[in-house]
């Protein structure tokens, strides 16, 4: 199967990346300035630019997408407009400019996390973000052309991601990437569309 990557060089992405390379599909690498592609997902043109370039394929899988962490009160446009551009609309780009490219029954898999359901000091952006990507997948679901499918993996905090975020999730029992990347496997080669794969009770 040929799987496009989005973040691949990232925490998560690594971790799916080791996975699926490692099962013999073809993982076109993208990111942000490293990969085999580069892409800018907030901008809907570069996105169109990116699937242009790769041509057709059988899975996009995020593991991308940027939110703005401030305490509420110091949470302005710039930062709402990072949030909403890149892991809201940067996500919505990613599966609309895909269409003409992907492949009959092909599939989406999008990342949100556990903020959403669990907030943080310093997470409103990141849990309305996050709220707002599963409600995409849920009737994104319904409409989706080809027979594809569309879900959200939504991790807690990662082992791998402790040093650098473990004191803004006092209390929180992180997960094993490789347990993320798995529900990025469950997703693209399961039958189920419109869910949301948590990785907390
Ligand atoms: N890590 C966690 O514990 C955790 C938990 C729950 C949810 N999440 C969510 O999972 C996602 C990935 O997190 P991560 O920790 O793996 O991130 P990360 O290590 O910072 O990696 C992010 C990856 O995304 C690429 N990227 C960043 N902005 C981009 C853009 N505008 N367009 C295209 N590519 C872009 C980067 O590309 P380059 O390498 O080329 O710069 C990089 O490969 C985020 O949305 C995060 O909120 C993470």
């Amino acid at each position: 199967m040929k799987i496009v990557l989005v973040g691949a060089n990232g925490t998560i992405g690594k971790k799916v990346h080791e996975l699926l390379f490692a099962e013999g599909h073809e993982i076109v690498k993208v990111g942000k300035t490293s990969g085999d592609f580069q892409v800018d997902i907030a901008d809907r043109e570069s996105v169109r630019r990116l699937y242009a370039k790769i041509g057709a394929f059988d899975a996009v899988a995020n593991a991308s997408g940027e939110v703005a962490f401030a305490p509420f009160e110091k949470l302005g446009a710039a930062e709402w407009g990072l949030s909403l551009g890149s892991k809201l609309m940067g996500q919505v780009h990613l599966v609309q400019e895909a269409l003409p490219y992907i492949r009959e029954k092909g599939s989406f898999t999008l990342i949100s996390g556990i903020v959403g359901d669990d907030p943080i000091f310093s997470g409103v952006a990141a849990a309305a973000v996050n709220r707002a990507i599963e409600g995409f997948v849920i009737a994104a679901a319904n409409e989706l052309p080809k027979g594809l499918r569309i879900n959200v993996v939504s991790p807690t905090l990662l082992v791998e991601s402790l040093k650098e975020f473990g004191p803004f999730f006092p209390g929180y029992t992180p997960v094993e990437g490789t347990q993320v990347a798995q529900a990025y496997k469950k997703s693209i080669f399961g039958n189920r569309t419109g869910q949301k794969y948590t990785l907390y009770p």
